[in-house]
């Protein structure tokens, strides 16, 4: 069974500025041959202007969030149509982030997800448990159960992938040991492939929470992890190259 190419995706979460496109491009061109596709998840506003600005480099441009209908009154939201349209190819969807702030639910993630596939974007799908729960050792449970409510029938056979952010990981500079990373990969794999069959092989499995340029070989190299989705770390060009080439 071939493993999936390995993603590394840049979530820039609200930071960055239209001079901030300079360190996007810079990733471009450092980016070099690697085995990695490679992606930087800015903000909204600026996926147009990153889009073109990376035209016909190995860096691919996605979202961080889409509204789950295509069109209507809903003020201040983006549809997946929209985020296609400037030029985005995937988009982060679950992040824990909105999940806790917007209170998006594993079924308000399934219809966003729905979206992205109308609209040709390859969803990221996050899923992650709270210090509380793993300490109640409830984690496999926790996360196993937002794949099973946050991944709708329809990805059977799709480009998608997965990412295991633990909430208390993000930005904390603490991260699972890999037997920890391994253990929630391994049954995010096998609740995909009861879902998926043989397609489930093909989704990569990302790690996120405080991915840096001094943790990423190990952690890429645990069993099980097809990449990163890296929030801080992405910010800055040479420290996400270092992470792409820890591949
Ligand atoms: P940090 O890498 O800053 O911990 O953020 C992780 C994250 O939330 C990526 O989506």
């Amino acid at each position: 069974m071939n493993s999936p190419t390995p993603l590394i995706a840049g979530n820039w979460k609200m930071n960055g500025l239209a001079s901030s496109i300079a360190e996007a491009k810079a990733v471009a061109q450092g980016v070099g041959a690697t085995s990695a596709r490679v992606a930087i998840c800015p903000p909204s506003i600026l996926v147009h202007r990153m889009s073109e600005a990376l035209q016909g480099t190995k860096v691919l441009v996605g979202g961080q969030d889409v509204h789950a209908d295509d069109s209507g009154a809903f003020t201040g939201d983006i549809s997946a149509e929209m985020l296609a349209d400037a030029g985005a190819k995937l988009v982060i969807l679950g992040h824990s982030e909105r999940r806790e702030a917007y209170r998006e639910s594993d079924e308000l993630v399934a219809r966003k997800v729905l979206a992205a596939l109308r609209h040709g974007l390859e969803p990221i799908v996050c899923v992650g448990e709270t210090i509380d729960q793993r300490k109640a050792g409830e984690a496999l449970k926790v996360v196993t159960g937002q794949v099973r409510g946050s991944l709708p029938p329809e990805l059977n056979g799709k480009a998608f992938a997965v990412a295991y952010e633990p909430i208390w990981a993000i930005g904390t500079g603490l991260t699972p040991n890999n037997l920890q990373i391994e253990e929630v990969h391994g049954a995010i794999r096998t609740t995909l492939a009861e879902m998926f069959g043989e397609a489930a092989q093909r989704v990569p499995i990302l790690y996120g929470g405080s991915v840096k340029p001094s943790n990423a070989a190990e952690i890429l190299h645990a069993c099980e992890v097809g990449g990163a989705l890296v929030g801080g770390a992405s910010l800055k060009a040479d420290d996400f190259l270092a992470i792409v080439r820890a591949v």
